[in-house]
């Protein structure tokens, strides 16, 4: 058996904040936001109806209803967020309340960026070893919760959000294909740090290290190298033609780093869907939000080879290839 996704839901709070908002707070201009990153806008949670907890729930309950399941079949919650609102309970509990599936396995799961794809492999894991019929993958993040506004090479990239997908155990269907990689060693370039640390406390600039930091060049080259890498790894592996793909779905990071894939996989750009325009960098929950806002508009349809991939803190990065 292996998991086929067969719903999709999204959830993006209602809050803009454009290009022209933010050079009010920052030094900055649309003009050179547009050009380095193909950003417009972003939407912003509030911290108070929408938190990476709540918009989960909300775009969950999209996925099951989009899905046309009871939520007594979802036998498995897991969850992605590097943002969550709430140290415990997870966030995969927070959701399986919220829909209504009292009793099935819930945890979450942390690897920045490429989480939702962590959650994707793990549940299709269950999946394949029998342990799961039917699961929810989430990725949920309120990023702006966490970066530095005051820091004009990070606070513009970034948006809140949530995506979550349907995975349906089935017969006849291609097994998961997938590489996951990690580089701790070269992490130092994107990490950020929890509040409480006493010991730390009394460190000049501490509460200010606490925020998000990004050497946004450095991450930049990591992307634009390890991710045609390891698209070509996967189509070795597992044996696929990169001109059979009919969309490679990247996580939304920089329309440049997008716009440099395609060149160096001499694939057209327009096989790379993008919403960054709208959204900005919704971490984990990028792909999901991408993915729905394709079902939505017809272009994802069943049989649809595509190859997801993601990267981010860790450094962490993934890639799946899968049949829709
Ligand atoms: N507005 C105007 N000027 C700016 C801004 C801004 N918002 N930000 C930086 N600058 C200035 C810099 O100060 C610098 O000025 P200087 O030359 O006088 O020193 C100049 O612009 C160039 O700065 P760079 O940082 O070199 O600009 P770059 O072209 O690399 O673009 C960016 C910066 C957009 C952050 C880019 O490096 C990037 O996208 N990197 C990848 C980041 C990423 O994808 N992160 C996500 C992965 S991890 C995750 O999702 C959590």
């Amino acid at each position: 058996m292996t998991g086929r996704i067969i719903g999709l839901g999204s959830y993006l709070p209602p809050r803009l904040l454009t290009n022209d908002d933010l050079s009010k707070m920052v030094e900055t201009s649309d003009e050179w936001i547009t050009e380095r990153t193909g950003i417009k806008q972003r939407h912003i949670a509030d911290g108070i109806e929408d938190k990476a907890s709540t918009m989960a729930c909300k775009a969950a309950l999209a996925a099951v209803e989009d899905a046309g399941i009871d939520p007594s079949e979802i036998d498995l919650i897991v969850a992605a967020s590097t943002t969550p609102d709430l140290v415990f309970p997870s966030i995969a509990c927070c959701v399986q309340r919220a829909v209504g599936a009292d009793g099935c396995a819930c945890f979450d799961v942390n690897s920045a960026c490429p989480g939702w794809v962590a959650a994707y492999n793990t549940v299709q894991g269950f999946i394949e070893s029998g342990n799961s019929k039917c699961a929810l993958v989430v990725g949920a993040e309120m990023l702006s919760n966490y970066v530095d506004w005051e820091d004009r090479g990070t606070c513009i990239l970034f948006g809140d959000g949530a995506g979550v997908a349907v995975l349906k155990a089935v017969e006849d269907h291609p097994s998961n294909r997938f590489i996951m990689k990690a580089s701790a060693k070269r992490g130092d370039c994107l990490h950020c740090e929890t509040m409480k640390q006493p010991k730390r406390m009394d460190e000049e600039g501490f509460i200010k290290s606490t925020n998000m930091f990004m050497a946004g060049r450095e991450v930049f080259k990591f992307a634009v190298t390890e991710v045609p890498a390891l698209i070509i790894e996967l189509s070795e592996k597992y044996g696929f033609d990169l001109n059979d793909v009919d969309y490679f779905v990247l996580h939304q990071a920089n329309q440049r780093i997008i716009e440099a894939v395609s060149k160096r996989l001499d694939q057209p750009l327009e096989k790379f869907p993008m919403n960054i325009q709208n959204t900005g960098n919704t971490s984990s929950a990028s792909i999901p939000i991408l993915l729905k806002e394709m079902k939505d508009d017809g272009r994802l349809t069943p049989g649809k080879k595509i190859v997801f991939t993601s990267f981010g803190g860790g450094l962490t990065w993934g890639a799946n290839y899968i049949e829709y």
